[in-house]
């Protein structure tokens, strides 16, 4: 049986702690009797201590950054153990916009093999920003990809989710959606990269996501035909009806 995972980026939402606990309680409400699906909360951090008090036993955490440092003096930071110890077991890196605001791919690097080190599951997100016609958008995700992921130890890779989220589109300001072919081909051009890196073996090993736009009309179709493991989802994953529908339609896919 094919287990798939339902990632939620809260990003910078909602507004209050006691918004983020209705939520939250509804969604382990619904959940509670789903087998099939693992569902992962990535909340604002400041959540996270009072989230964790009322997930319930089907609901893991998620952070939605980390420093790749374990303590010191960086202003404003988390360290992996930090959140490790706040009841976490995923971190999302490299999200597109944390690359807008900076982020580089050797930054996001680092953060990958400081959150393995205390047993966080990284959530790397990988994507281009537009698509040109002659296809130099592959060349540009091949360096973000060899910068992501250089120097990674071969037997975590089975550790990591590379989340597939194109920049066109996500968010209200999407162009238009990708589709479940497009995703597929994407995953096997990053297994391509990866393999070209390490081995097939390695490849072979990553589990992947597809992120982007993603509502309980299309989530079927890239969790059936996106060669993906599951699914990241922003805007719908704040939307309680559309959350559980998309964790109902995965639960009921196997
Ligand atoms: P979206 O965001 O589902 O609102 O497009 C996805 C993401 O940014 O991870």
């Amino acid at each position: 049986m094919k287990n798939n995972y339902i990632i939620a980026n809260w990003k910078m939402n909602p507004g209050t702690v006691r918004e983020a606990g209705t939520l939250v309680t509804k969604i382990a409400k619904s959940v509670r009797t789903q087998k099939n699906a693992t569902v992962v909360i990535a909340p604002p951090s400041i959540y996270l201590y009072s989230l964790q008090k009322i997930l319930g036993k089907k609901i893991q955490l998620g952070a939605q950054d980390c420093h790749f440092e374990s303590e010191g003096a960086h202003t404003g930071e988390l360290s992996p153990r930090m959140l490790k110890n706040a009841g976490v077991s995923y971190v999302i890196l490299g999200h597109s916009e944390r690359r807008t605001g900076g982020e580089t791919s050797l930054e996001v690097n680092s953060k990958i093999k400081a959150a393995l080190k205390v047993g966080l599951v990284p959530i790397v997100c990988i994507g281009e920003q537009l698509r040109d016609a002659t296809h130099q958008y592959l060349g540009f995700l091949e360096t973000q990809i060899k910068e992501t992921f250089v120097g990674i130890p071969l037997t975590s890779f089975s550790k990591i989710f590379i989340a597939y989220e194109p920049l066109w589109a996500i968010g209200a300001q999407a162009t238009r959606e990708a589709t479940p072919e497009e995703s597929t081909e994407m995953v096997i051009f990053i297994k391509r990269v990866l393999a070209d890196m390490y081995t097939a073996k390695v490849a072979e090993s990553v589990r992947f996501l597809y992120g982007g736009s993603v509502h309980p009309e299309n989530a079927q179709l890239f969790l059936i035909h996106g060669g993906v493991h599951g699914l990241l989802v922003g805007r719908d994953s704040l939307n309680l009806k559309k959350f559980t529908k998309i964790i109902e339609i995965t639960n009921g896919l196997n």
